[in-house]
């Protein structure tokens, strides 16, 4: 199958998860226009650990914005936001959290890989993205050029992603054994599977099939690296913003955690901050 159709898959299912997602608890779109100091948990989890720094008076581009709430809670710490994503109803939802929150910000509909073509001629302070986003992406070199292209000399990368080998871990319950179900590798190619839900509110989503794309924490890594990107760190995290595996328990502020005595057998999260030279 080429490739534009795993991506037109894709988007058509993401299309579909935005309504679900805009009426969910979990993205919490309602209590972010009502209260000007919310922030979503993903950003929350960011500020806890100062992972990405003080982001005032800073461009900013998300890149894979979904419906705005981490772009938007960026320009409720003082960044200047512009976010990107393929799905017309997505950057239309942004659109009007931004207006509705009277948080500014700026959106635009492109596919990652196009973005440079979209927004020509523009680089920014940072460029951030994140918690299910690479997983949608089938060449983790190219999607780093394209990172890197759009960094101002002395800018910084953040990544914040569920780690690679948390997604090669089977979802289904095996007592206390972690059983390994997908591939960790990028090379193993696009894992296709179908689902009528989806992972925040309820609702039921017409376009079924979607497609993963795997890479290993080494290959973003170097990706990164080839790329032109001076790595700051890499952090592996016990902890993630969803229940991956029935096995796993709250582990407070929205998060899951491995249950007791397997906190340290599995890396659930990856942050990586890297910066372009000037
Ligand atoms: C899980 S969201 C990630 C954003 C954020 N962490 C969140 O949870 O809201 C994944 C987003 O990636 C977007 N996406 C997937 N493939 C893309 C592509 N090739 N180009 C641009 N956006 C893409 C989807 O439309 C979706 O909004």
């Amino acid at each position: 199958m080429p490739l534009d159709e795993y991506q037109s898959a894709n988007r058509d299912n993401w299309n579909d998860r935005v309504p679900i997602h805009l009426n969910s608890d979990e993205y919490a779109v309602q209590k972010f226009i009502d209260d000007p100091k919310h922030i979503s948990e993903v950003v929350q989890f960011d500020l806890d650990r100062n992972e990405l720094g003080d982001v005032a008076g800073k461009s900013l581009l998300h890149l894979q914005c979904h419906i705005g709430h981490d772009t938007l809670s960026w320009a409720r710490q003082g960044a200047e936001v512009t976010g990107v994503d393929f799905s017309e109803p997505a950057i239309e939802a942004c659109k009007n959290l931004s207006a509705k929150s009277s948080t500014p910000g700026e959106f635009v509909v492109a596919d990652v890989y196009d973005s440079p073509n979209v927004l020509p001629d523009r680089q920014f302070d940072i460029v951030y993205t994140g918690v299910g986003a690479i997983c949608w992406l089938p060449d983790i070199k190219r999607w780093a050029k394209v990172v890197a292209g759009f960094l101002k000399p002395g800018g910084t990368f953040y990544i914040l992603e569920g780690h690679p080998m948390m997604w090669a871990v089977s979802d289904e319950d095996h007592g206390d054994k972690i059983v390994l179900d997908w591939p960790y590798f990028e090379s193993a190619g696009p894992q296709g599977y179908e689902e009528t839900t989806t992972y925040a509110g309820a609702g039921t989503i017409e376009h079924t099939k979607q497609y993963n794309f795997t890479h290993g924490l080494g290959e973003t890594i170097n990706a990164l690296i080839q790329a032109g990107l001076v790595i700051d760190f890499v952090h592996e995290h016990k902890v993630v913003h969803w229940q991956a595996n029935p096995t796993m328990v709250p582990a407070g502020n929205g998060l899951w955690k491995m249950p007791d005595g397997k906190e340290d057998f599995l890396p659930l999260m990856h942050s990586i901050k890297a910066h372009k030279p000037e």
